[in-house]
């Protein structure tokens, strides 16, 4: 069953995650990130400017090099803020650079109905 991993600083993207019902979603912390997957999922991470919070970045890369997690990342989405113009999901999209994984979409704080249908239609494609 695929799953949704997340991050989140202030409740944003875990409420956003939370408007999915059918997924198990996984929380990863600075201090809990060394979770082994072993099935498909999507990592959702919200942004934070890469010098105010490298904390986030390096959590997801940690999250990520731990065991074969990489190879069952089949996506990201990325949270922002739309008012950070070109800095907008720029967590994600590094991440999905330096990774070489897909970034699947783009939304606002805790998504609009088509955010969540989206992450809903991206995980049923997983499955
Ligand atoms: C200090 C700070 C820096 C942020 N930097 C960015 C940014 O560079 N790009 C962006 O799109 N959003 C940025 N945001 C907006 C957050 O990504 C957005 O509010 C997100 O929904 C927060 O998710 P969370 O509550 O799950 O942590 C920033 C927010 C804060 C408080």
């Amino acid at each position: 069953m695929a799953k949704i991993v997340f991050f989140s600083q202030t409740g944003q993207t875990r409420k956003f995650v939370e408007k999915v019902k059918q997924y198990e979603s996984i929380e990863i912390t600075p201090s809990n990130f060394e979770i082994e997957m072993s099935e498909p999922f999507i990592l959702v991470m919200p942004s934070y400017e890469a010098n105010v919070h490298p904390i986030v970045i390096d959590t997801a890369a940690d999250f990520l090099e731990t065991s074969d997690n990489i190879a069952y990342c089949k996506g990201l989405f990325g949270g922002g803020n739309l008012n950070f113009a070109q800095l907008f999901c720029i967590t994600a999209k590094t991440l999905a650079k330096d990774y070489n994984i897909p970034l699947l979409h783009e939304f606002e704080f805790q998504g609009t109905p088509l955010d969540v249908k989206k992450l809903e239609e991206e995980l049923q494609k997983i499955e």
